[in-house]
């Protein structure tokens, strides 16, 4: 199959077509998807109606294994019946909108901060791939900023200055930032992980900045120095010329290399509306042949 990759912009995104994910699986597609990734780091497929078996079916395929040590599960099982797929929802056990103090809710409110998934765990996550199942009719953007050319962007003595430094990331850290407390028994689960701040992507040889507010504090460094030089350096990630705004529509299937890129959820009315998607997040080991 020869698949069209259309460029949303100037720096990363295509949307694919033509295609049916739920039937892929032969060799030939899913290393022209592979591919795809290497070079645009976000993919969009429109009208893919996937259910939770079928998706994460697709992920083992596409990617081997995937990540089940997730934030959510360390504060309760999931409604879904499998920690490896992550409830994107405003929606609890009782297929209600969560209460507004929900601790759910609570922490799912993390999603807003820019964020890389599964940074906080050692294999961390490579793809994540988000369902889009129920959609308002209001605006519930995703937004996602392209690493790679964030990093492109730095002058050559940030670039040297960089190069060997390590992060800590730790979810405990980000939602503390927002005031979201996990007791000390969910803490035991969630003892973070250190990565190298900048990532070498192992196919295409470009660098990334590897940076979360997951991420804590630089090895070795002073903390006050290492939060403000990862706060700079979200800043400058962040900036509109590194950012794609998707406006998801039902049946989306968006995935993304969090190798590359950083995203965050934008704010709608979640008391009022219903929003469901599921995510699954492979992690970053050996590739499939
Ligand atoms: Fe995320």
């Amino acid at each position: 199959m020869t698949l069209k990759f259309q460029k949303l912009h100037p720096h990363f995104v295509a949307e694919v077509s033509p295609i049916e994910l739920r039937q892929v699986d032969d060799r030939g597609t899913l290393t022209e998807i592979r591919d795809g990734m290497d070079k645009y780091a976000v993919l969009v497929f429109r009208d893919q109606p996937f259910t939770d078996p079928e998706q994460l079916d697709f992920a083992r395929r596409l990617d081997g294994q995937l990540h089940s040590r997730t934030g959510v599960a360390a504060i309760g099982k999931s409604r879904l019946g499998d920690e490896a797929l992550t409830d994107i929802s405003n929606i609890d056990d009782t297929g209600e909108v969560f209460a507004p103090g929900d601790r759910r809710r609570m922490y799912g409110l993390g999603n807003r901060l820019w964020h890389t998934d599964a940074s906080f765990v050692d294999p961390p996550g490579r793809y994540s791939m988000l369902s889009a199942r129920v959609i308002p009719s209001v605006p519930v953007d995703t937004e996602f900023a392209d690493m790679r050319a964030a990093y492109d962007a730095l002058p050559l003595e940030m670039k040297a200055q960089l190069e060997h430094l390590r992060a800590h990331h730790s979810i405990a850290y980000s939602r503390h930032t927002l005031g979201f407390e996990f007791s000390e028994n969910e803490q035991e689960q969630l003892k973070g992980a250190v990565h190298p701040l900048i990532r070498r992507m192992p196919r295409s040889g470009r660098r990334s900045l590897y940076l979360a507010s997951h991420a804590s504090r630089i090895l070795d460094w002073p903390v006050p120095e290492g939060r403000l030089l990862l706060r700079d350096l979200m800043e400058h990630a962040t900036q509109p010329q590194f950012v794609y705004r998707h406006c998801w529509r039902v049946g989306d299937f968006v995935m993304w290399d969090n190798r590359a890129t950083m995203h965050r959820a934008r704010p709608f009315d979640d008391a009022k509306y219903r929003r469901e998607l599921r995510r699954v997040t492979t992690l970053d080991i050996a590739e499939p042949a």
